[in-house]
């Protein structure tokens, strides 16, 4: 390893979560109900949504493009990032998970400011225009992620964000045996990404891990 680097341990994690502007009372009553509702409770932490607000506010970006609704989680954290006009279209192919999030985007504050896509998110993001947006976030089956990459390298403009969440592979990035049939595909998709020269990126360690590329 060339540059310092301190050894960072779950200790740390704790101590960023801690320190990190916590998540309001609507995304944590949201979190509880797409836990009762039987969602997976794989949305990205709340630290790491704390992070994606950080970079939309510094970018002073616009529009975002989402590939991956699940619960609205994200989503709504995003468009709170946004100014008035802003804008999130999310992609979502699993009719509940729309259904889900479509309720509570609706009783939230960025109702007008979020919009759920259904269906297959290669599909939608070919319908989407190119530079249109300012930001994407991958956060969904990760065998589609360079495709992903590749459809959103044509949407977002120059100087624009490129996201994708779960570097670490649900925790089995050194695993030579993973459980989690996708954690091959984004170690794959870690290694296409590294080698983009059309971004410049880096993993930040919050949550499962937070791919942050700039589009050069
Ligand atoms: C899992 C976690 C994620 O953040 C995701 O996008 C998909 C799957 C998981 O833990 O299985
Ligand atoms: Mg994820």
């Amino acid at each position: 390893m060339s540059g310092e680097s301190t050894s960072v341990s779950g200790a740390h994690f704790r101590y960023i979560a801690q320190r990190t502007t916590p998540e309001d009372a609507f995304l944590r009553d949201l979190r509880a109900a797409a836990l009762r509702e039987g969602i997976p409770p794989i949305q990205i932490a709340p630290e790491q949504a704390a992070f994606l607000q950080i970079l939309l506010r510094a970018a002073g970006a616009r529009n975002v493009v989402e590939v991956g609704t699940l619960a609205g989680y994200s989503a709504i954290a995003m468009a709170r990032a946004l100014p008035p006009e802003g804008r999130v279209t999310t992609i979502e192919i699993d009719p509940v998970h729309a259904a889900f999030a479509e309720r509570w985007i609706a009783r939230s504050d960025v109702a007008s400011k979020v919009e759920v896509r259904r269906g297959a998110g290669i599909e939608v993001l070919r319908t989407l225009a190119s530079g249109s947006a300012d930001a994407a976030f991958l956060d969904a089956d990760k065998a589609s992620y360079p495709l992903y990459l590749e459809e959103c390298l044509r949407i977002v403009r120059k100087g624009g964000l490129l996201l994708a969440d779960n570097a670490f592979a649900f925790g089995q990035l050194f695993d030579p045996h993973p459980a989690d049939r996708e954690a091959p595909a984004m170690k794959a998709f870690n290694e296409v990404i590294a080698r983009d020269r059309r971004l410049q990126s880096v993993i930040v360690p919050l949550g499962d891990g937070c791919w942050v590329g700039v589009k050069v």
